[in-house]
């Protein structure tokens, strides 16, 4: 089923406004898409200033405001001006959804200090900047939404990737310890947990067919994750319908770690 045969839940998110991270291409890219398919007003980012300006005017041709910034997740400096600009064009934020991320195919015994660095950096302490960053706003607002995009890496061990799965597990865990510490707020703080999705960090895997039939034999919905697979549960997570829905990991696999447990 194409994006524009696919059932429209319209309008969920009509004037809300939506941070999404890492929005130049993939997963992030078509999370920001369905947000503004559904009426949101878009803040994006991303250390790819031709990605981002793409994803910029998709959005802004589905009838959408989208303010876009160049901003590396790792400085604390670019991630709080991105908030403040956010919050001066918009005059609040509902909500943020962590997508930036990195990947790591390097056997542990051979990891370096620098790439240990880059994976965690990226992958938890960006989360931190931006959880810490939005969370004011929306304690005071009493409402927000924020969805971490983690991976099955954070409950299953991949080979050569120890320090990705160390990151994405602290992800995990860092989506559960925030959703305790915003307790009697409007506030859900959870994670979409994505199995092997065909984008960017994956080609070098997923577009080699040999590879990807590997991993389609090990899916019990055989087939490769598309980006929409994971936006649609992003936008469910931030979304009214998933209220009660709070400090969990949404799995969006085709059922890949049911094999692995
Ligand atoms: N593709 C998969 O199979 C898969 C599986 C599990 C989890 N994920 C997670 O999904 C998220 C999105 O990845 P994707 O698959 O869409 O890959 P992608 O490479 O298409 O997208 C990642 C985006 O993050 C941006 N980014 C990287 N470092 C950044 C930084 N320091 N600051 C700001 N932006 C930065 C990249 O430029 C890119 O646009 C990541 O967190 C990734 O770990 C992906």
């Amino acid at each position: 089923m194409t994006q524009e045969e696919k059932p429209c839940r319209c309008h969920r998110f009509e004037d809300k406004v939506a941070i999404v991270t890492g929005a130049a291409s993939g997963i992030g890219r078509e999370t920001a898409l369905q947000f503004a398919r559904e009426g949101a007003h878009l803040a994006i980012c991303d250390v790819s200033a031709d990605g981002l300006a793409e994803t910029r005017q998709a959005i802004e041709a589905l009838g959408r405001a989208c303010l876009s910034m160049l901003v590396d997740v790792r400085s604390q400096e670019q991630v709080e001006a991105l908030v403040q600009a956010t919050l001066e064009r918009f005059g609040t934020l509902d909500i943020l959804v962590n997508n930036a991320g990195t990947g790591q195919f390097v056997p542990f015994a051979f990891m370096e200090n620098e790439e240990y660095d880059r994976v965690m950096d990226i992958n938890v302490r960006g989360m931190f900047f931006f959880c810490r960053a939005v969370l004011p706003t929306m304690m005071d607002n009493d409402y927000g939404k924020i969805v971490n995009i983690t991976s099955i890496m954070s409950v299953v061990a991949g080979q050569g990737q120890s320090i990705y799965n160390t990151s994405k597990g602290a992800a995990k865990m860092m989506t559960q310890g925030i959703a305790v510490d915003v307790s009697g707020y409007h506030i859900n703080v959870n994670a979409v947990g994505p199995g092997m999705v065909l984008t960017g960090l994956t080609q070098n895997m997923l577009g080699d067919p040999d590879q990807a039939e590997w991993f389609i034999e090990r899916i019990p919905q055989r087939r490769i994750g598309l980006p929409e697979d994971i936006a649609a549960a992003v936008l469910f997570l931030a979304s009214d319908e998933a209220s009660y829905i709070h400090g969990t990991t949404l799995f969006v696999d085709g059922g890949m770690i049911c094999t692995r447990g």
